[in-house]
C-alpha cells in the first residue's frame, strides 16, 4: 500500500510517499530556516505564509520523484498536531482537499508519533516493545513503545526541550540559529571538560527532564566571563552540549534498567547531534543485550515520511478523520 504524507508542524514543509510503512518512495523536504534565521528563530506567521506558499509544488514533487499518479495512492495522511497552529492548519486544509478532489480516505497523524516510528524506515527497523525518547525542538519526551498507536509517556521535559536548551543557549553565544547545528559543529573542537554545568535532577518524577537551570547556567557564566571566542567558545560549547547529553543518556539508560527494556529508539531533530549519537553508541555498547537504534539524520529532523509511517499503520487500524478534522497544536500522545 502506498501513502501520501504531508507535514508542516513547524518551519519544514514536507510531503512523502511511503510503500508498506517501511520504503520511501519519495521525502521531499522544503526547509525555511533561512527565513527564520534572520529572526533568531521560527516566526509561527512567518512560517504558515511559507506553508502556503511551499506545500502544493511539494507534494507535486513527491508524487513525480515516487513516479506516482494520484490516482494509484491508497490513502493519505497528515500531521495535525502538536504544534504551530496556524503552521499545521495549511497542512490539513491541504490534505483534506487532496482526499476531497482524490477520493481518497484521511489519516491523521500525532507529529511525536511520526518521530517514534522514523526508526521503521531503516534497517533493520526496531521490535516492539521498545523504549523510544523523542528529542526535538518542542518535546524532551520518554515513552513505552508496545505496538504502532500504543504509546505510554514515561517522563518529559519540566520546562525547556533539549532541542530549545540548544538553540537558546546558542542564541547566548551569539551563534546563528539553529542553536543545534552550530554547537555540535563547535564543540567538535572543544574540550568537554573545560567546566562543569549542572545536570537537574528532578525531584519526584525522575524520568522528567529539565533544561532551563543549565541556560541560566550558562547565562551567569557568560554573564560573569564574556562570551568567549575562539578556543575557549569551542570550549563552552562542548561543555553545554555535554550537559545536555549526558542528562539524555542518563535517563534513558536508567529507564532501560528500570523497566527492562532491552531496545531503545532515539530520534527527533536532536537526535541528529553527533555527540548524542556517539554517547548512546557507547552506553548501549556497555549495555549488554541492548539495541540502539537510531534513524539517519536526515530522518531525525522533520520530515514526511515518518508521518507515513505511522499514517500507514493507523490505516491499517481502520482510523480515518473526516472533514471536519482540525489542527490540534497540543495534540498529547
Ligand atoms: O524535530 P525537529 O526537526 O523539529 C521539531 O519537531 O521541533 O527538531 C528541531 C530541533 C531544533 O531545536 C534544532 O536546534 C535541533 O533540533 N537540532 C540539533 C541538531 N540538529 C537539529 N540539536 C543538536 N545538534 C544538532 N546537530
Ligand atoms: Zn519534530
Amino acid at each position: 500500500m502506498k501513502i501520501l504524507a504531508i507535514e508542516t508542524s513547524c518551519d519544514e514543509t514536507a510531503a512523502a510517499v511511503v510503500e508498506d510503512g517501511r520504503r520511501v518512495l519519495a521525502d521531499v523536504v522544503a526547509t525555511q530556516i533561512e527565513i527564520h534565521r534572520r529572526w533568531g528563530g521560527v516566526v509561527p506567521e512567518l512560517a504558515s505564509r511559507n506553508h502556503v506558499v511551499q506545500v502544493l509544488p511539494v507534494v507535486d514533487e513527491a508524487l513525480q520523484r515516487a513516479e506516482i499518479a494520484a490516482g494509484a495512492l491508497d490513502a493519505i495522511a497528515v500531521t495535525s498536531g502538536p504544534g504551530l497552529v496556524g503552521a499545521l492548519l495549511v497542512g490539513v486544509q491541504a490534505a483534506k482537499a487532496f482526499a476531497v478532489a482524490w477520493g481518497k480516505p484521511l489519516v491523521r497523524v500525532n507529529h511525536l508519533e511520526g518521530h517514534l516510528v522514523a526508526a521503521f524506515l531503516s534497517d533493520p527497523p526496531p521490535a516492539f516493545p521498545f523504549l523510544g525518547l523523542v528529542v526535538s525542538g518542542g518535546h524532551t519526551s520518554l515513552y513505552a513503545a508496545r505496538a504502532f498507536g500504543d504509546y505510554r509517556l514515561l517522563g518529559q521535559t519540566r520546562d525547556d526541550a533539549a532541542g530549545e536548551a540548544f538553540d537558546k543557549g546558542a542564541k547566548l553565544l551569539g551563534l546563528p540559529y539553529p542553536g543545534g547545528v552550530a554547537i555540535d559543529r563547535l564543540a567538535k573542537e572543544g574540550d568537554a571538560t573545560a567546566h562543569r554545568f549542572p545536570t537537574a535532577i528532578v525531584r519526584g518524577a525522575d524520568l522528567d527532564f529539565s533544561f532551563s537551570g543549565l541556560k541560566t547556567a550558562l547565562l551567569h557564566h557568560v554573564r560573569k566571563h564574556g562570551v568567549p571566542e575562539g578556543r575557549a567558545l569551542a570550549d563552552l560549547c562542548a561543555c553545554y552540549q555535554e550537559a545536555i547529553v549526558r542528562a539524555l543518556v542518563e535517563k534513558a539508560f536508567r529507564a532501560a534498567r528500570r523497566l527492562q527494556f532491552d531496545r531503545l529508539v532515539l530520534s527527533g531533530g536532536v537526535a541528529a547531534n553527533s555527540r548524542l549519537r556517539a554517547a548512546f553508541a557507547e552506553r548501549a555498547r556497555e549495555y549488554e543485550g541492548m539495541e540502539l537504534f537510531v534513524p539517519p539524520v536526515r530522518l531525525c529532523t522533520d520530515n514526511a515520511a515518518m508521518i507515513a509511517v505511522a499514517g500507514t499503520h493507523a490505516f491499517l487500524r481502520g482510523e480515518r478523520a473526516g472533514p471536519e478534522l482540525d489542527a490540534d497544536p497540543a495534540w498529547r500522545l
